[in-house]
């Protein structure tokens, strides 16, 4: 595989829409050959399967059925977007991915990490990020920046206590896992985004005098 895959996971209103438009600014003006796509969705089948998942009017679906759709979104926005733009030797930087699988349905949800990665084989093995930047922001701080929960979407009406265990979930998963790199959010928009192009540089996934 020629390029690399950079992945943004953080708790809802950790800054990521943000902070990736800071970044595609910068890779712009470096004139990097990149693209930028989102979980779930981000091509035209994954975009139908997120709208069921992501629907308020679905509160009967079960834990499984969300955590293998999921995984089902991801797996065709892999094949059809993000390893023909690899194999092209594009960087790919995707807004969540696999981590927020494990932190939400695995270790929120309580599905149990080792189901979710079952489900989420590729995700975890031959196209695991190389690296995974995320957005260290505590849910509280987070929804009080955003000012409260958007009603319409089912993911973002569970409430605080759910969102606390995501959060706890992944500081424990970037404790496993190195590729994950913590960013703590709490100064400005802009101190974060030098943060994140540091690490950009750090880890080689753009040229390190950029
Ligand atoms: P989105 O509106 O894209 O939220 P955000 O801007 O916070 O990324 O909705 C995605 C929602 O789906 C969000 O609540 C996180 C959740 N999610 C999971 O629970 N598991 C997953 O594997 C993914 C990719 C997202």
């Amino acid at each position: 595989m020629k390029g690399k895959l950079i992945t943004f996971e953080g708790c809802e209103g950790s800054g990521k829409s943000t902070q990736l438009k800071l970044l595609a600014q910068k890779l712009d003006a470096l004139g990097v050959d990149y693209i930028m796509t989102r979980e779930p969705g981000g091509s035209a089948i994954a975009e139908q399967i997120r709208a069921i998942i992501l629907d308020g009017k679905n509160t009967a679906m079960c834990d499984e059925c969300e955590a293998l759709l999921y995984a089902a979104a991801r797996v065709q926005l892999l094949k059809e977007i993000i390893i023909p733009a690899l194999e092209s030797g594009k960087l790919v930087i995707c807004d969540r991915y696999v981590d927020s699988s494990l932190a939400y349905q695995g270790i929120a949800r309580g599905l149990g990490e080792d189901f979710v990665a079952s489900i989420n084989s590729a995700a975890l093995g031959e196209y695991a990020p190389f690296m995974t930047v995320f957005l260290d922001i505590s849910p509280e701080q987070a929804f009080s920046r955003k000012h409260g929960a958007d009603r319409d979407d089912r993911m973002e009406q569970l409430g605080m206590a759910f969102h606390e265990k995501v959060y706890r979930g992944y500081l424990s998963l970037a404790e496993k896992y190195p590729r994950i790199r913590r960013v703590d959010c709490s100064g400005t928009k802009f101190e974060t985004s030098d943060k994140i192009w540091k690490l950009f540089k750090e880890s080689g996934a753009v040229a390190k005098d950029k």
